[in-house]
């Protein structure tokens, strides 16, 4: 007898084979027919039960939701929809699931919104999409550190709780140790941090970039791929207070050499899952398929999910700076019939996710990726341009989602550096560490942030960034 995988026998061609399989009932017709799913793959295993040989107790326990064992023989299906099934000749009953309670939640067997299990989030990944979803989500993470470990870098595993807050990439959670009924103040009614855990004030980390370029000063390239804070009220289906981040850094690579090494790596994880993630995404695809007939014309995704990852793998992504892009927008139709929230009047101005989406949607039609932004819209690090006005960033934009990756060339001159801290007031004490690195051995080189949810929502097609994880993070909503 062989204990598998659902995934496994419904590969399976070895007819009569005693086989032993454990998982969750998604429905049980007529007596009969169990269909069992054990989260390794989107695929049931039907399980044809003798229910003249069974007692009546057993049966009844056969529930939707309830966890049993079941033992039988591999045979080639008669019935259509699947290859393979078992003929059982025992049921175990694991854990039991009460019809009357089962009906009250979205295990039970009927359409329920999106937004209905998100309150149901620890049940919700028994549901196919969520299964479907979260399967991608591991095969994504595995394809992450596969390309670059494959590529000679090294994974970092920068701090969650720091005590710079300097980067200046969003507002921070704040990080204490102090009963908040008693907080010692200094005399002048301040907070004094020096009686707190760390001695010092600390926060939750909003990007691990600046540690992981001491690092990447010392390794070479490097990544690190964690957890990430923001504590920004931005309630929108792209946003969330706890996101999980992939940040490469390169020591002696500039701009140019950074927008290939992402373009590569985000082409290299979503091919990864197209050869790899077959049933999910046909599954995925059909399921947005659905979803689009709802919607009105315009709002349809204008390719099938799977056609939409295989045009980005093909197509080079569209290169153009930030000027470039500020003349499109300015000449634009919605721009000049003042359709945009934001209208653009002039270069310098930042911008906006409706913009972003114009470009890449309606514009070029294909990712973007735009370089050399005004340096005042941008964070102290990026090095400036000779032309004095501009910075080496550079913000991937993608169809659907918007900015997916937000990265820069570093400044590397200490004395350009120090500069810019000065003119935006932060503290050279604080970043003292950092500054060293410009001191001993500085060089040339960049990197960048990809919002890894946001990938996710790309690879899956689901609209709210909510869905892509399984326990969201947002204003108002820390349940679980
Ligand atoms: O553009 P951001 O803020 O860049 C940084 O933090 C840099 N330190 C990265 C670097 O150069 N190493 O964030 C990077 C990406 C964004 O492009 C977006 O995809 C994602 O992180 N992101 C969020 N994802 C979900 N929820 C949020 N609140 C996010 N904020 C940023
Ligand atoms: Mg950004």
């Amino acid at each position: 007898m062989i204990k598998a995988k659902v995934a496994e026998l419904l590969n399976s061609t070895q007819y009569l084979q005693e086989v032993q399989v454990k998982g969750w009932v998604r429905a049980f017709r007529s007596n009969r027919f169990i269909a069992l799913n054990d989260g390794s793959t989107i695929n049931n295993i039907q399980c044809v039960v003798d229910y003249k040989n069974m007692s009546e107790d057993l049966l009844k326990r056969i529930t939707v939701g309830a966890a049993i064992k079941v033992k039988g023989t591999l045979h080639e299906s008669q019935g259509s929809g699947q290859k393979v099934e078992i003929q059982v000749t025992s049921v175990d009953i694991l854990g039991d699931a009460d019809p009357e309670e089962v009906k009250l939640t979205i295990l039970s067997p009927k359409k329920h919104s999106l937004e209905k299990l998100r309150e149901q989030a620890h049940l919700r990944v028994r549901t196919n999409t969520f299964g479907a979803v979260m399967r991608l989500r591991s095969k994504l993470s595995f394809a992450v550190h596969s390309y670059f470990q494959n590529n000679n870098f090294h994974y970092v595993n920068t701090p969650i709780i720091t005590g710079s807050d300097a980067e200046g990439a969003g507002e921070m959670f704040k990080v204490t140790s102090f009963d908040l009924k008693d907080i010692p103040k200094n005399e002048d009614g301040s907070i004094n941090y020096k009686e707190d855990f760390f001695g010092k004030e600390t926060n939750l980390t909003v990007s691990g970039q600046l540690e992981a370029e001491t690092y990447a000063l010392g390794l070479g390239q490097v990544y690190t791929f964690g957890p990430t804070f923001r504590a920004e009220n931005s309630n929108t289906s792209r946003h969330l207070a706890e996101f999980w981040m992939v940040e490469p850094e390169m020591a002696f690579c500039d701009l140019d050499k950074n927008m290939d090494i992402a373009e590569d790596f985000i082409k290299y994880v979503l091919k990864y899952i197209l050869d790899n993630c077959q049933d999910d995404l046909a599954f995925l695809e059909q399921r947005l398929a659905n979803e689009d007939k709802a919607k009105p014309e315009a709002e349809r995704s204008p390719m099938a999910l799977t056609e939409k990852l295989r045009f980005v793998i093909e197509n080079n992504f569209k290169r153009v700076s930030y000027t470039e892009a500020i003349e499109i927008l300015k000449n634009s139709k919605p721009n000049k019939k003042k359709k945009f929230k934001y209208i653009i009047e002039e270069w310098g101005a930042d911008l906006q996710s409706e913009h972003e989406r114009y470009l890449v949607e309606k514009h070029f039609k294909c990712p973007v990726i735009l370089f050399d932004y005004p340096a005042n819209i941008k964070a102290f690090y990026m090095r400036l341009n000779e032309d004095g006005k501009t910075v080496r960033a550079m913000d991937i934009l993608f169809p659907g989602i918007g900015e997916i990756v937000g990265g820069s060339q570093r400044e590397e001159r200490l004395d350009v550096l120090k500069e810019k801290m000065a003119a935006l007031g932060i503290d050279e004490k604080e970043l003292w560490w950092y500054l060293d690195t410009r001191k001993f051995g500085t060089c040339v080189h960049s990197g960048f942030g990809l919002g890894f949810e946001r990938l996710v929502q790309f690879a899956t097609g689901m609209g709210n960034i909510r869905d892509v994880i399984p326990f969201p993070r947002t204003p108002l909503n820390a349940e679980f």
